[in-house]
């Protein structure tokens, strides 16, 4: 039997993470896995070096996810090209805004007969069409293409606590789904499965919006009811948006899933996107600005995903069923005052 050979597209915070956990286990499953794992890493000088030649030496991606050993099996790329060639096990983990660049570069690259899953957080949106990326780079890349997202904070996981995934699969193929878990799933994080790829993204896409809401209600002082309030009715317009514009998502993936309720749970509590949001209302700074001080050079996807939904909404004539996912973008994008938050909801 022939080894399937990994391939890590994104280096960043949770990229970072997931080269940990597959570099650990293509070791464990050497039947199954080549034990090279080549990760793509957009170039950069940190601290006068390149980053791609500190992991290569140090075994750490100093900039995205210091002070965690990915292991010198895990090897940096700084060319896509490169790093994608003859590889059969793609995974795409980068911030949504930077995916069709990539694809662009490795288009025609791809080995025959390889998989592919997407752990990018977002949507793509053309007036009144919208797709999941799962979908995105399946039909460019022209190979099947699951979806994984849960209740996952990167820094958590990469410190072993106990955390929980989804899996999305295509109708028919559990066995992909069996692959990605081999290549994933430790003691510390459990993966299940789902036949559910459009429910997993949409899962993981949406609530970055609701983390959103989540945040400036924080930033405002409202304490846990108004979060709470603003949990349940984020899982419901996510819900309901999954089932008017995607025929296929299943509905125990919203409540029966770590990448439904349980990843809206933490990205309300704990994110990068709740933080923001936050200092976005105590600080009055611009999302651009606390991006750039706060985080350093990790992206938000909420507000893009906000605006996203709200261009998608708005061309099927469709905005007044989502008052919550409006609210965060009039906020967010169109300077309405941020005491209006809770209005009409
Ligand atoms: P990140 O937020 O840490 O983003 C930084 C990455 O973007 C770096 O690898 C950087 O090199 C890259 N980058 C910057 N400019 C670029 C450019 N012009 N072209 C290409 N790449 C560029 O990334 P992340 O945390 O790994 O997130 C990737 C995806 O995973 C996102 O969709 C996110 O929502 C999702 N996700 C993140 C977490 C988390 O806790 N961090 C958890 C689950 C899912
Ligand atoms: P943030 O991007 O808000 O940090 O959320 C990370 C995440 O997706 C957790 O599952």
């Amino acid at each position: 039997t022939t080894r399937d050979k990994v391939c890590i597209i994104g280096s960043g915070n949770w990229g970072s993470t997931i080269a940990l956990l597959a570099g650990q286990n293509v070791r464990k499953h050497s039947d199954a896995f080549e034990e090279r794992v080549p990760v793509w890493v957009f170039e950069e000088m940190v601290n006068g070096k390149k980053l791609t030649e500190i992991i290569n030496t140090t075994h750490q991606n100093v900039k995205y996810l210091p002070d965690y050993d990915l292991g010198d099996n895990v090897v940096a790329i700084p060319d896509l090209a490169k790093a994608v060639e003859g590889a059969t096990a793609l995974v795409f983990v980068m911030p949504h805004q930077f995916l069709d660049k990539c694809l662009d570069t490795i288009e025609g690259h791809i080995a025959p007969g390889a998989k592919a899953i997407s752990l990018i957080k977002g949507v793509d949106v053309d007036g009144a069409d919208i797709h999941i990326f799962a979908d995105v780079i399946q039909d460019r890349l022209g190979i099947r293409c699951s979806a994984l997202s849960g209740a996952n904070i990167a820094s958590e996981v990469a410190a072993g606590r106990f955390s929980e995934t989804t899996i999305g699969y295509r109708k028919g193929f559990q066995e992909d789904g069996v692959l990605w878990k081999k290549l994933f799933e430790t003691p510390k994080f459990k993966v299940q499965l789902i036949e559910d790829v459009s429910g997993v993204s949409l899962c993981g896409a949406l609530k970055n919006v609701v983390a959103v809401a989540a945040g400036l209600s924080d930033g405002l002082g409202y304490g846990n009811n108004t979060k709470s309030a603003i949990m349940r009715i984020g899982l419901i317009e996510t819900k309901n948006f999954c089932q008017e514009f995607f025929d296929d998502v299943l509905p125990e993936t919203f409540l029966e899933e770590s990448a439904g309720v349980a990843d809206l749970i933490t990205s309300c509590l704990g994110g990068r996107n709740r933080k923001t949001a936050e200092a976005f209302v105590r600080t009055g700074k611009s999302f651009d600005e606390l991006e750039r001080d706060m985080l350093g050079g990790q992206k938000l996807q909420g507000i893009h995903t906000a605006k996203d939904v709200h261009i998608f909404l708005q061309a099927r004539n469709r905005i007044g069923a989502y008052p919550l996912f409006d609210k965060v973008f009039h906020i967010c994008w169109e300077g309405m005052d941020v005491n209006t938050l809770t209005d009409g909801l």
